[in-house]
């Protein structure tokens, strides 16, 4: 099993609090476009003949390319991997450019999986964040996706914001769950380095919200989501039966994955490579035929942490036999000995062989994991 990320690195305007990769100048999308073909074609040795299950177009914003640019993009992949016969193909959408003609292409070039950036229902809020849509046109770009027959859709929102009480919160979760979707991802704000949000922090324009408020937040996500039927499969995950996110599950469980363009990482099992997060560079070098990325090979216990961080933040926890058979005997001893104050305390399980967080270890879930990280 293995997944294609495909990112797309352009914006038409700058969120104030992300950090991903993009641009929001579009001049050289016709050019970035040629490269990501020449990569897709370059690189199909990467996943060695595995069955390609999912492709995902992630950003920046994919829903900047229109229909015919992301079917040459599929059709290259469909012609030089070999895909299975039933893929998840994700799409990472922003509310203002789901119009209904433009869901209608998206469905006829086979995209079946909408990943829609809502962020919030509330206008002060989307306008504090710098988005470029509104309330309204949230709610209708998830009414037309389904509309358009997309029945496998996620929205992304933020929780923690400055100013977000757990009223307004609450409200926005009851917009979200009105809506009848299948899975959302509810992001905690991060107030990344060099973010127009960091600069409104350091100027004191805005206040972090307190670690209780957040909690509470928190809470209130997980009881919420979970009384409507949604599993809480990952920390920031939560999904209706049988619409887990079959991409995120094979990052999170260490399955290969190539990543195309700019910014994208890729892993084999055995290295992890980066793209250069920079269009113009990428384009150049890839038309030179010159080295654009860089590789690093994983010692055993950087694949272990990896492991631990991102399995302990799924329900399926961390299986220690797993860890035994492909880490060693040390490193299971090690991590049991670590994690026996949690399930002490009673942050984590120890069912069936996994470390599984439990419901009161779940906020903190990254501090349990660095804690039983190994460090050569
Ligand atoms: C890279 S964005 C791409 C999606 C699409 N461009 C959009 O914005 O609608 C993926 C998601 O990450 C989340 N995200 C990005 N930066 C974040 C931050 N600093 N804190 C919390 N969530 C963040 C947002 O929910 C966003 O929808
Ligand atoms: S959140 Fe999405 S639309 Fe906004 S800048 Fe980041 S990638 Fe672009």
């Amino acid at each position: 099993m293995a997944g294609i990320y495909i990112h797309i690195p352009f914006c038409r305007q700058m969120c104030y609090y992300c950090d991903f990769h993009f641009s929001v100048s579009l001049k050289r999308k016709e050019e970035l476009l040629q490269a990501l073909l020449i990569e897709i074609e370059t690189r199909n040795d990467y996943l060695k003949n595995e069955e390609i299950e999912t492709i995902y177009f992630g950003g920046g914003t994919p829903s900047i390319l229109k229909i015919n640019e992301l079917d040459q993009i599929l059709e290259l992949i469909y012609k030089l991997y070999s895909v299975s016969k039933n893929p998840e193909i994700t799409l990472e959408a922003n509310p203002d450019d789901l119009s209904i003609d433009y869901l209608n292409g998206l469905k006829q070039i086979g995209i079946n999986r909408l990943s829609i950036g809502i962020q919030s229902f509330e206008d002060k809020h989307l306008k504090q964040l710098n988005r470029r849509h509104d309330a309204r046109e949230a709610i209708n770009s998830v009414k037309n996706s389904q509309e358009a027959g997309f029945n496998n859709i996620n929205i992304d929102l933020i929780y923690g914001l400055p100013g977000l009480t757990n009223k307004n919160w609450e409200e926005n979760l009851r917009n979200a769950l009105n809506l009848s979707i299948q899975h959302i991802s509810a992001y905690h704000l991060s107030i990344e380095h060099k973010t127009v949000l960091a600069n409104f922090l350091k100027k004191g324009k805005i206040k972090q919200l307190e670690e209780k408020e957040s909690l509470n937040q928190f809470n209130t996500l997980v009881k919420k989501t979970e009384e409507q039927g949604f599993l809480h499969y990952e920390i920031s995950n939560f999904s209706k039966d049988g619409y887990f996110s079959k991409h995120n599950i094979n990052y999170w469980l260490q399955e290969k994955y190539l990543g195309i363009g700019p910014s994208a990482h890729s892993y084999d099992y055995k290295t992890r490579r980066w793209n250069i997060s920079n269009n113009a560079k990428y384009i150049e070098l890839i038309n030179k035929n010159e080295s654009y990325s860089e590789t690093e090979i994983l010692s055993l216990s950087e694949k272990y942490n990896d492991y631990i961080l991102t399995s302990l933040r799924t329900v399926w926890g961390a299986d220690l036999e797993k860890i035994s058979r492909e880490f060693g005997k040390g490193f299971h001893d090690e991590c049991l000995k670590e994690a026996e104050k949690y399930i002490i305390s009673g942050q984590i399980t120890d069912t069936n062989n996994r470390l599984i967080i439990s419901k009161k270890g779940k906020f903190i879930a990254d501090k349990i994991a660095s804690d039983l990280f190994i460090v050569d």
